[in-house]
């Protein structure tokens, strides 16, 4: 299948970098095809809130969006890939899935498969909790079919993600599609 991964670290080298990695070798080694957008240098502007779209329709803004919107309307499976700032997802995700709001009804249809890979500096037992539950929302809105969520707790730089189980724990989610 066709799968997308947003990318959305400012760190082209960094944590979330790394476990994108791991989980794209694990599913091309199933065969599949896996694009990955590095959506935190795309050039892509907050949604307004206009509603000219009407949620489903031509946006009024024309930039980065346009491909990646394409991108994902031609895929099976969604991927959000982020580094966790202040309990949540990167501002750059945040922003694109904002502007999901023109495609909304195409995408729900879909009914896309979805993952969530995320790396944070905590270890405390609660450190995904807002996160967790924003990805579980989304994906009951969104009507997802979700595979997955690796949550690198301790992943609070590259050394310490390479070191870690969650290498392994990515590779080993995208082996299972
Ligand atoms: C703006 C900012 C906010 C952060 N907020 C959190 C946080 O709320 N909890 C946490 O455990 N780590 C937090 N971190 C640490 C990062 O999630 C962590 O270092 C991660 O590995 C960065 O991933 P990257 O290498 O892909 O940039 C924050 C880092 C930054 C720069």
């Amino acid at each position: 299948m066709k799968i997308v991964v947003l990318m959305a670290s400012p760190n082209v080298n960094g944590s979330t970098h790394l476990l994108t990695e791991a989980f794209t070798e694990g599913a091309q080694s199933k065969g599949h095809d896996v694009q990955v957008i590095d959506v935190a240098h795309a050039n892509v502007q907050p949604c307004t809130g206009c509603v000219a779209c009407g949620y489903e329709g031509p946006c009024i803004l024309h930039d980065s969006m346009d491909g990646i919107k394409a991108a994902i309307l031609s895929s099976d499976m969604i991927v959000f890939a982020t580094p966790l700032y202040y309990f949540g997802m990167s501002a750059q995700l945040k922003v694109v899935i904002d502007r999901f709001c023109s495609f909304n009804s195409s995408l729900h249809a879909k009914h896309m498969k979805s993952a969530l890979l995320a790396v944070a500096w905590n270890s405390d037992a609660w450190t995904f909790e807002a996160l967790s539950l924003h990805y579980k929302t989304l994906v009951k809105y969104c009507h997802f079919d979700d595979k997955g969520a690796i949550l690198g707790t301790g992943c609070g730089t590259p050394s310490m993600t390479r070191h870690s189980a969650f290498m392994e724990k990515a590779r080993a989610l995208g082996a299972s599609l």
